[in-house]
């Protein structure tokens, strides 16, 4: 049998990794620059974070969510702490898509309300409402198209105004990233951010902060939205969350009341996937990885900025994006085949750097000698 062909694959067998390095099965060295698509929060396979799973695989993997799990409660409690959103609650899923999906139909319920606020060039996922509301419609199905999610321009307080004026008791959420990922690395502006949790406080609806790419501590802070100092009333969370094991969830504000059968999940919380996520958090509190990734981001940001051949750099902590003046489709291969380093992209021209929060300053110094010397190569090639 064959796969099914939906990515557009490096032909590269990836067979181990540790840190911020992977090795293919030739046991040629890369440099991960991407993370796996900024699921690498805490380094791969970090020792800490294996044997806490290993240790969980031998006491018990799998009951469903029937009974107590007070691993979950653990998680739930160690979330409260290091997101500094006190009496939050937890509900716990396995991607992305996922927490999106359940915080847009909390949204719904809470409010009992049907219009979704999402913007330009979103991204929320490939799970029904989740993809109606990103901003792609080559990838929603027409059983997914709905009439219920209104598309504004990203960061226009005034469209935004406007609509809530025009219909605000009929809108039950908005869903917005606090840094826009597949996009190509846009930020919310702290101005915008606040004028979503007002207008949502003035026509009680909901607002979602989608937090699965610009979340756990990439940005420099918890949650990239924490930025414009206003709490959201959901935050979604799964990439870093896990560090490759998937897990995913969202964090509900208190005044979202839960009702038995609400929302429900088989493998949602299930113990190994928690004890993934509290390693993740043990770790980056012992390696102080938020405050990491903001010294590291500043010195990567200001290097990019300094480099022959970068035209733009964007971005907050380790969620960078910068573009070429020239030949990005040729660094990026110069890159991974001369230099060995992997990066990601955003379409057309946005190199997307989301490397983990324990990258070392010689890794990123690394990075900067062979993206110069790629840039000099296609100068070269282009003169
Ligand atoms: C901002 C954002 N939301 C949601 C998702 C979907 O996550 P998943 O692929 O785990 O379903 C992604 C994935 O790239 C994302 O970047």
């Amino acid at each position: 049998m064959s796969l099914f062909q939906v990515y557009p694959l490096q032909p590269i067998a990836i067979t181990k990794a540790l840190g911020s390095h992977v090795w293919d099965d030739k046991g040629t060295e890369y440099l991960d620059m991407y993370g796996g698509h900024a699921v690498i929060s805490i380094g791969h396979t970090h020792p800490h974070w294996v044997k806490r799973i290993e240790d969980q695989l031998h006491a018990m993997a799998f009951y469903s969510n029937s009974v107590i799990m007070p691993i979950q409660e653990e998680l739930a409690t160690a979330l409260n702490k290091i997101s500094g959103k006190q009496d939050y609650q937890l509900f716990l899923c396995n991607s992305g898509a996922e927490a999106n999906e359940n915080a847009l139909k909390l949204a719904s319920f809470h409010t009992g309300r049907k219009k979704i606020i999402a913007f330009s060039k979103a991204f929320h996922g490939r799970t029904s409402l989740a993809v109606a509301a990103t901003d792609n419609p080559s990838i929603i199905a027409p059983v997914n198209e709905t009439g219920n999610i209104i598309f504004l321009p990203f960061n226009d307080v005034e469209a935004l105004t406007a609509c809530f004026a025009k219909q605000g008791d009929e809108i039950a959420g908005v869903i917005i990233e606090g840094i826009q990922g597949v996009a190509g690395i846009y930020e919310a502006t702290n101005i915008f951010l606040q004028t979503i949790r007002a207008l949502c406080d003035k026509h009680g609806a909901v607002y979602i902060a989608d937090s699965v790419q610009c979340g756990y501590g990439r940005s420099g802070k918890f949650f990239a939205h924490d930025y414009a100092a206003v709490n959201a009333d959901i935050y979604s969370m799964a990439k870093g969350m896990g560090n490759g094991f998937p897990i995913g969830g969202i964090l509900i504000a208190p005044s979202i009341k839960a009702k038995f059968g609400l929302l429900g999940t088989t493998f949602g919380g299930n113990p190994l996937a928690c004890a993934a996520a509290l390693a993740v958090l043990e770790v980056m509190e012992k390696e102080n990885l938020i405050e990491a990734a903001i010294q590291k981001g500043k010195y990567l940001i200001e290097a990019l900025k300094n480099t022959k051949g970068v035209k733009v750099v964007r971005g907050k902590g380790l969620m960078i994006g910068f573009e070429m003046e020239t030949g990005l489709e040729d660094i990026r291969k110069f890159l991974l085949n001369d230099y060995k380093v992997f990066t990601g992209e955003a379409k057309p021209n946005v190199i997307r750097l989301l490397p983990s929060l324990s990258i070392s300053t010689a890794e990123i110094d690394l990075f900067l000698k062979a993206l110069t010397e790629a840039s000099t190569q296609i100068l070269n090639k282009t003169v």
